[in-house]
């Protein structure tokens, strides 16, 4: 069991990629449906659905094309059952079962969560265990105890919005485009992040559960009672929002590695690619001594690789899904 590959299409990517021993990536193709979505503000499940099936043929030949190999030497095929979009996860989980069943290769059903922070441990000096990750996409905000590759323990999450869709929610509400993490944060490099002081939800500080929601509330409120001048200030206010949830992540992160007595950090999702974000935690991490891992840029947003990867090293476990699995919205069962 050598050869994985990957298959990931949850949300706006159909994505194939092929990795050996869980770490060599040998090939990584995302074709985006970012231009399909725009018009509309947002992902629209159907049109994704029908995207993924359209790509997902293409994209896994071209990922075995780019890895020099063939079908016929791959050993396994891993593939995202979930969180996600119910009707575009089906796109990439059935042809998954229908290119093992017709290689005669074992598959594995994983964790689109658990993959993202196998993202981290891809990279050529990877964290010793355990280790605390904070995990932020466009759908989730969460922070992990990583025990091992296999053993990854929720220590809190968001109970609204995740803060990529913050990032989204605000730049929609700028009239920025979609998604807004890279528009926001490109805004941000212009303006004054202490200018205006938008509220920070710290919940209990103790506790590593976040709240997104406020805040989103706290820009449009601002909008409006600045009718007048907030077009002028369209940078401050996108680097005062990003300063705002930055340091309650990157702070969160610290003090969960804290309380579990680890000096070892990483980031992981889509909006680790956050320029502000990575900074932070960089420096925070240096202040009270503890190392920082962060993928490579490439591996930030949904990707194959990560599930290739995850895949592995259940499949080495002896782990093998049965073909009746179905993939599941939101909660693992
Ligand atoms: O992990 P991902 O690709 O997909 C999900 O699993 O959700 O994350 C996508 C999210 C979007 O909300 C996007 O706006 C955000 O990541 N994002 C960023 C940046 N690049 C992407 N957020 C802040 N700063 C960025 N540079
Ligand atoms: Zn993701």
């Amino acid at each position: 069991m050598k050869t994985i590959l990957g298959i990931e299409s949850s949300c706006d990517e159909t994505a194939a990629a092929v990795v050996s021993r869980g770490t060599e990536i040998l090939s990584s193709v995302v074709a985006s449906q970012i231009k399909v979505h725009a018009p509309f503000g947002g992902v629209v499940p159907e049109l994704a659905s029908r995207k993924h099936l359209e790509s997902i043929a293409p994209v896994v030949e071209q990922a075995l094309e780019e890895a020099g190999i063939t079908a016929g030497q791959v050993d396994g095929v891993a593939v995202t059952r979930g969180p996600g979009l119910v009707g575009a996860l089906l796109v990439g989980f059935s042809f998954a079962k229908a290119y093992a069943l017709a290689l005669d290769v074992p598959w594995v059903g994983v964790n689109h969560l658990l993959g993202h922070i196998h993202s981290v441990l891809m990279s050529p000096s990877p964290p010793e265990f355990p280790f605390a990750a904070l995990l932020v996409s466009g759908g989730h905000t969460s922070i992990y105890k990583v025990s091992s590759r296999t053993d990854m323990e929720v220590m809190g999450q968001t109970r609204d919005d995740a803060a990529g869709e913050a990032f989204d929610k605000v730049s929609k509400a700028m009239g920025l485009g979609y998604p807004g993490g890279e528009i926001i944060s490109k805004l941000a490099d212009s303006g004054d992040p202490h200018k205006i002081s938008f509220p920070r939800s710290w919940l209990d500080k103790k506790k590593f559960d976040f709240s997104f929601s406020g805040i989103k509330t706290a820009v449009g409120r601002y909008m409006q009672v600045h009718e007048e001048t907030w077009q002028d200030e369209k940078a401050d206010i996108a680097a005062s929002f990003q300063e705002a949830v930055v340091e309650v992540l990157a702070t969160k992160l610290i003090n969960a590695a804290k309380s579990i007595g680890c000096p070892r950090v990483a980031v992981a999702g889509g909006v680790a690619a956050n320029a502000c974000l990575r900074d932070r935690v960089t420096q925070l991490a240096a202040k009270a001594g503890m190392s920082v891992h962060l993928p490579d840029i490439s591996l930030c947003g949904d990707n194959a690789a990560m599930i290739a990867a995850a895949g592995y090293y259940k499949l080495a476990a002896g782990e093998c899904s049965p073909l009746n699995m179905d993939v599941f919205s939101r909660v693992e069962k």
